[in-house]
């Protein structure tokens, strides 16, 4: 069921981290593992950023069901070139802007895979997609 859906601005920097931080409280009132809430929260953050600082602005939309807490990132462009680039740690393309307010190190792709129980990237010039799963209950 889809809970929220969020706008996001390209180089809105005054708002960086405000969507992930809100998504995080979400995801602490329906009762997940701190740990969990923890890997929600890093992966929503560089995810968030990457919009911000790379894409031209979107869309992020939360959705949960009973098992799952998903949230989908969509922008509108300009898209990933290469995506099995894009993925590799130390990769960026940030320009001297990011990079001078502390972004741009090339991590937030593989830390937002390590830390997501699902993760799908699809990209093209039109935009880009990234959804990410969380299983609400930790698995014993
Ligand atoms: N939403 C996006 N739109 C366009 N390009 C992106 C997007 N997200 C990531 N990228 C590309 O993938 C690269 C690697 O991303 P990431 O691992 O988060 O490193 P960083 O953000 O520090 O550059 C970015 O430098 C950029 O070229
Ligand atoms: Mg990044």
């Amino acid at each position: 069921m889809l809970i929220k859906t969020y706008e996001l601005t390209a180089d809105d920097f005054t708002q960086a981290g405000s969507i992930s931080s809100d998504i995080r409280k979400i995801a602490k009132g329906y009762g997940m593992s701190q740990e969990t809430i923890r890997r929600v929260a890093v992966a929503c953050y560089e995810a968030e950023i990457n919009m911000i600082i790379h894409s031209h602005g979107g869309q992020i939309e939360l959705s949960i069901d009973d098992e799952w807490f998903n949230i989908a990132f969509k922008d509108v462009g300009p898209g990933i070139e290469n995506i099995e680039l894009a993925m590799k740690p130390g990769w960026s393309t940030a320009d001297v802007v990011a990079q001078n307010m502390g972004f741009g190190a090339g991590l937030g792709l593989p830390n937002i895979k390590k830390n997501s129980d699902t993760f799908n990237l699809f990209s093209d010039p039109n935009g880009t997609l990234l959804q990410l799963g969380f299983k609400r209950k930790d698995t014993l």
